[in-house]
């Protein structure tokens, strides 16, 4: 069970952890990616500390089965759990986009051309962090590409679980998220360029923005107001329906 701060009672201990869950809520920041620039200093150094604190809190997520040992844990961050995240700040996000638009404009009518046309062009110009985070599957049979078995559904539901703890504790820290499916950034050429290894699989893009960051557009969430209530998704199982034969009497 978890305590509430010694500063604080059980009563606003939940409403703060109600309330960030409640507010947290999809935000694109939309910019030109020919716009793409640094922050100002003191912008991107806050920026680097509540992140760099997400990231801590974000590691608390529950996980059940370590990471696959000779396939995950032989070289770079060798913890067991089953997720890595990658951060980009500004500078990297604007290598990035001149990479991307490189690749474009050598490749006219490819995966890259296309993929400059797609919104995520625009989020990486106007987002202020990107958290690439990857889940670490276990491989399939005899070595081969994994498939959606019990561990690997598990290494996906904790990674889920630390993204959504990164975006919680962003969120209260002040900062806009948005987790995206990447789009070009699930790209293996991609991940080859960021470092992350091709073992390792997307689980989100996660972007976080100041909110000070100028946009030339904000987009929020498509789901946002469409997921009904608690009757809609939950349903209670009624000691009535379990009713088996009385074999005990
Ligand atoms: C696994 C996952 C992938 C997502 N990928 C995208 C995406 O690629 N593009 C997008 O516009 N939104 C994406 N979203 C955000 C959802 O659209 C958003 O969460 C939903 O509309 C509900 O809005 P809310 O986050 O404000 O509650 C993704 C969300 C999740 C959980």
């Amino acid at each position: 069970m978890s305590q509430p701060p010694l500063n604080q009672t059980r009563a606003d201990f939940v409403a703060a952890v109600d309330h960030v869950i409640r507010e947290r809520k999809t935000l694109k920041v939309l910019r030109d990616p020919g716009d793409c620039a640094d922050l100002p200093f003191e912008v991107a150094a806050q920026l680097r500390a509540a992140v760099r604190e997400s990231l801590e809190v974000a590691g608390w997520a529950p996980f059940h089965k370590p990471a696959h040992k000779e396939t995950h844990l032989q070289g770079g961050p060798a913890s067991i759990v089953p997720w890595r995240f990658y951060v980009l700040e500004k500078p990297a996000l604007c290598a990035l986009l001149k990479r991307l638009r490189a690749q474009a404009l050598a490749n006219p009518d490819s995966k890259w051309s296309r993929a400059w046309e797609t919104k995520i062009t625009r989020v990486i110009a106007g987002t202020g962090a990107l958290v690439m985070t990857t889940w670490l599957p276990d491989p399939g049979p005899d070595g081969g590409a994994p498939v959606l078995n019990e561990n690997n559904q598990e290494h996906i539901a904790a990674a889920s679980a630390a993204i959504q703890n990164l975006m919680l504790a962003a969120e209260a820290r002040g900062l806009q998220t948005y987790w995206s499916t990447g789009g070009i950034l699930n790209d293996g050429e991609v991940f080859d360029w960021l470092g992350i290894p091709r073992a390792q699989k997307l689980a989100g893009a996660v972007f976080l923005a100041p909110t000070e960051l100028p946009g030339d557009a904000f987009e929020g969430g498509s789901w946002r107001d469409k997921r009904g209530g608690p009757a809609e998704w939950s349903i209670w199982v009624d000691a009535d329906r379990l009713a088996a034969p009385d074999v005990l009497a």
